[in-house]
């Protein structure tokens, strides 16, 4: 038995954005990764990977964050037949955007289609995070979350899990840039400290907090003042090459503020659509690297949906 073939889109994701590490995220409308699915009798098999950074990523199911999403969803719905899957990358894996986490959320969401969409989105998600735990070091949803939902994210709790679905300002422009160098999560993850000094417990807590209420009420000059980051990103800032540069920049150039996207090495700088220009930003973070003899890719985007069947 072989079924008829589903396709589904699964964007990319930035996470973290200031001070709400494996709490906040919000859904890209570009890039994107594609996957495809059809049922078979029996067992998942990935046929086919394509796209950047494609030959690093493992085809068998048990390895490959879209098999692990997408079996965890036959698991939960008690699925009598198996499945094959064809990933095209739009995301590079090692990016900071979400790469694991749309293949994650995509398997899951197809998967979930194909099992006749019995799960809540919340349950989605949460077949999409334990991929996550699997491939990148640590259980967080901050990824999957957005990319399944779209929009601007909170995980409120893990246990029990709760995630709450902001929608972001309609202004809110997002530069994405991507120096040409890899970060695993796994890696990234590692070098964080297990506790945090109450201090800067407070001062995120006081961004984090404003942040939301600056995405709620679509102030975006307060956004940029919110997304503040003096627990993660300043262990991190070592693995990724200029990337106070890159900041600066981007900020010079009109970013409302400018960080380190989720895990790194991508730099996201936020700006305001009705009155400035996305690609001046992007194009001074591109030359930054450029005369530092490192290629960086680039995209204007914005804010976005989930994962949506095409
Ligand atoms: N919150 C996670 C981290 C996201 O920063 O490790 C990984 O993309």
């Amino acid at each position: 038995m072989t079924g008829e073939w589903v396709k589904v889109a699964a964007p990319a994701t930035t996470s973290n954005i200031g001070a709400g590490f494996d709490v906040f995220g919000i859904a890209l409308k570009e890039p994107y990764d594609i996957i495809e699915g059809r049922k078979t009798d029996s067992g998942i098999k990935i046929t086919e990977v394509t796209g950047p950074g494609s030959d690093s990523i493992p085809l068998e199911p048990e390895r490959n964050s879209v098999g692990i999403a997408a079996a965890e969803v036959l698991r939960r719905c008690k699925a009598d037949f198996g499945l094959e899957l064809k990933i095209k990358k739009g995301i590079r894996p090692c990016s900071g955007i979400g790469s694991s986490g749309a293949s994650a959320a995509g398997g899951a969401y197809l998967a979930h289609i194909l099992c006749g969409e019995k799960l809540s989105p919340t349950e989605v998600v949460l077949c999409a995070a334990k991929a996550e735990d699997s491939t990148s070091g640590g259980f967080h949803a901050d990824n999957v979350a957005p990319c399944v939902l779209g929009g601007f994210t909170v995980i409120r709790s893990y246990e029990p899990f709760e995630v709450i679905t902001i929608e972001p300002p309609k202004d809110l422009g997002v530069v994405v840039a991507m120096p040409d160098v890899l970060v695993p999560t796994r890696e990234s993850r590692a070098v964080l400290p297990s506790e945090v000094p109450l201090k800067d417990m407070v001062y995120h807590l006081g961004n984090a907090s404003s942040l939301v209420y600056a995405m709620m009420t679509g102030d975006l000059k307060l956004i940029g003042r919110s997304v503040k980051d003096v627990a993660i990103e300043p262990r991190r800032a070592h693995l990724v090459p200029h990337l106070k540069d890159a900041e600066s920049e981007a900020m010079s150039h009109g970013a409302l503020v400018s960080f380190l996207g989720g895990s790194g090495p991508c730099i996201i700088s936020f700006y305001d659509k009705s009155s400035h220009n996305g690609d001046n930003i992007a194009a001074s973070v591109k030359d930054l690297y450029s005369d530092r003899g490192m290629k960086c890719d680039t995209w204007v985007t914005e804010c976005g949906s989930g994962c949506r069947r095409i």
